[in-house]
């Protein structure tokens, strides 16, 4: 396994050993790597204390990520009204509604309660997803393109897809267990047919701490993105660190920390994460001894 050492984020076009292209009806790309993410976190929190801003002012850039008081009553109504009911109701009601405060939803889309949304228009969503109840997608940030859902994704119950000025891209058939998180301070990317068993974490960024006369969290911050490629499986409680690019067919042993690149078809687990078998190997066993 080599760290990656490439200035691009794990998962950029232009790698051709990269992923394949995020989807194409949304247009996502990497816009804002490593300087832009070195704000978030206390600048969030900057704002949030901000005397200058009204409170209602402040509502609005972190939770809705726009000013439009009309986008803000149909937010709080459809939110308050639509977001909670159980049962089938409760599921008719929002896949007709959150249509309304997304950036695209495709057809057949499944929302359950409680589902929470941050900066709804740079959510896109293809066709034939369920997003699970609890689930929170948080799309914040000042100039990403936000969260894109791939077609026939699953994305399971209290789940966080989290952007700090970042992408988070679910491609085609991805299945998110439940209770993982996603963060992106700048672009990650979940392959076609990825598998990510309960308790996955992507950590999409990360803290300097060269400085010992401030405390870490007022140190920059930096994001190189993390990449998880095509038909991938990522075991229960398995930790991904920024910059870390998995490759397709690849295996990742349960409870896992993976802060170096696994290449495509290997099988890696424990902590940290070291590469013991490559999957191809093993089928050509299997069919000697066949
Ligand atoms: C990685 C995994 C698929 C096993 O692969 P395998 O090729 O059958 O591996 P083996 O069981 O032959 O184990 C090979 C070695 O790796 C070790 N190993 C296997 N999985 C490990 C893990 N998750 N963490 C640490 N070590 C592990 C074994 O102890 C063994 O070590 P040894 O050679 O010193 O005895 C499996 O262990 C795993 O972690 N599965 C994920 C389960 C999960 O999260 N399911 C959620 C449902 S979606």
């Amino acid at each position: 396994m080599n760290k990656s050492v490439n200035s691009a984020p794990p998962g950029d076009n232009s790698n051709p050993d990269g992923p394949s292209a995020p989807l194409p009806t949304q247009g996502s790309t990497a816009s804002n790597t490593n300087g832009q993410s070195e704000r978030d976190n206390v600048e969030i929190q900057k704002e949030l204390f901000d005397a200058k801003k009204s409170k209602l002012a402040k509502y609005k850039e972190l939770i809705l990520g726009e000013s439009s008081t009309w986008f803000l009553i149909k937010y709080e109504l459809i939110t308050t009204f639509v977001s909670w009911p159980p049962g089938a109701l409760g599921l008719l009601l929002r896949s007709k509604l959150y249509p309304l405060l997304l950036g695209r939803v495709g057809r057949n889309v499944t929302f359950g309660a409680n589902v929470v949304l941050r900066h709804p228009r740079k959510i896109q969503i293809c066709d034939n997803v369920v997003i699970d109840d609890n689930v929170v997608l948080d799309a914040k940030g000042e100039s990403n393109n936000g969260i894109t859902i791939g077609n026939g994704v699953f994305v399971g119950r209290n789940t966080i897809l989290s952007c700090k000025n970042g992408d988070i891209i679910i491609d085609d058939n991805a299945n998110l267990g439940f209770n993982c998180e996603i963060y992106s301070a700048s672009r990650v990317r979940v392959g076609k047919n990825a598998l990510m068993a309960a308790y996955v974490y992507l950590v999409g960024g990360t803290h300097r701490f060269d400085r010992i006369d401030i405390p870490i969290l007022y140190q920059e911050r930096s994001s190189q993105g993390i990449a998880v490629d095509d038909n991938t499986w990522v075991g229960a409680h398995a930790v991904i660190f920024d910059g870390v690019r998995i490759g397709k067919e690849c295996i990742i042993g349960a409870g896992a920390v993976v802060n170096k690149d696994v290449p495509d078809w290997k099988i890696a687990a424990g902590s940290p994460a070291r590469v013991f078998k490559d999957r191809r190997e093993t089928e050509a066993r299997q069919e000697v001894n066949a």
